[in-house]
């Protein structure tokens, strides 16, 4: 099996990166402390959050996200979104976040979450199969999951900058389970509407095994737009300023 993804997220230019005076400040491995200051920023990020380096995420825009998926499988597809809309992550609430310590380099980090949902939405061009059915199409997807549950692994590097500390995600790996998912693609076999609403409906009487055999890759690509949205937020503060002292 061979997998891929492909992830460009615009993220804008912060001149006024420092930690906001109105959000309160944990110490370090005070895990109910920071689970209720993750939450709310989830929820205010619904706003764009510049102070923290986080665009608008309601919806959060994706310029470029794919799967590329291909090999001796099931269900075989290389599906690339452009201008996609992501919604739902302001209702990320997390359970656990551990390993947010003063020590920095390797760092072990844990996070779990339920969002009431994940929403991408927005232009699509799709190639591959789906059992014995072919799929192509060029038009609009909706990729709907409910009830999302989450957990990240990340490992984290220090990175010294004019003689501060930043926490940088080196790698991260995220595993899902949804409650239901929904599909509907539109324009399929060139705007054929028979074969298109036959295909949509056979995806979503079947989500759970298609799901299964796409979700490597669904959750590399989601990965990398987390860890694209916390990089962006730890490069431009120094960690120990996310911290009570
Ligand atoms: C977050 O989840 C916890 C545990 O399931 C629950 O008690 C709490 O009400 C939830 N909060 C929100 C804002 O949904
Ligand atoms: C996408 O699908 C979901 C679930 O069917 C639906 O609730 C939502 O309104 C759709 N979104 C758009 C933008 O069509």
């Amino acid at each position: 099996m061979f997998r891929a993804l492909i992830i460009f997220i615009v993220l804008g230019v912060i001149n006024c990166a420092k930690y906001p005076s109105d959000l309160q400040k944990c110490k370090y491995g005070d895990m109910v402390c920071a689970i209720r200051v993750a939450n709310e920023i989830m929820a205010k990020s619904a706003y764009g959050l510049p102070e923290l380096g986080l665009p608008s995420t309601n919806p959060l825009v994706i310029n470029r996200i794919g799967l590329n998926q291909e090999g001796d499988r099931p269900v075989v597809l290389n599906i690339e979104m452009k201008d996609c809309k992501m919604s739902g992550l302001p209702t990320t609430n997390f359970t656990t976040i551990q390993g947010f310590s003063d020590n920095i380099d390797k760092a072990k980090i844990l996070l779990k979450y339920r969002q009431d949902y994940i929403q991408l939405f927005g232009p699509y061009k799709a190639k591959g199969k789906i059992l014995v059915l072919p799929m192509n199409g060029d038009g609009e997807a909706n990729i709907t999951f409910t009830g999302v549950d989450s957990s990240i692994k990340m490992l984290t590097k220090k990175i010294v900058k004019n003689g501060k500390n930043y926490m940088q995600i080196d790698k991260l790996r995220l595993n899902f389970d949804v409650k239901r998912a929904s599909l509907h693609f539109s324009n399929l076999f060139n705007g054929n509407a028979q074969l298109g609403d036959a295909l949509n409906n056979f995806m979503n009487e079947n989500w759970m095994d298609i799901l299964n055999d796409l979700k490597p890759a669904m959750a590399d690509s989601l990965g990398a737009v987390y860890k694209s949205l916390l990089n962006n937020m730890f490069s431009n503060i120094p960690y120990d300023e996310f911290f009570e002292k």
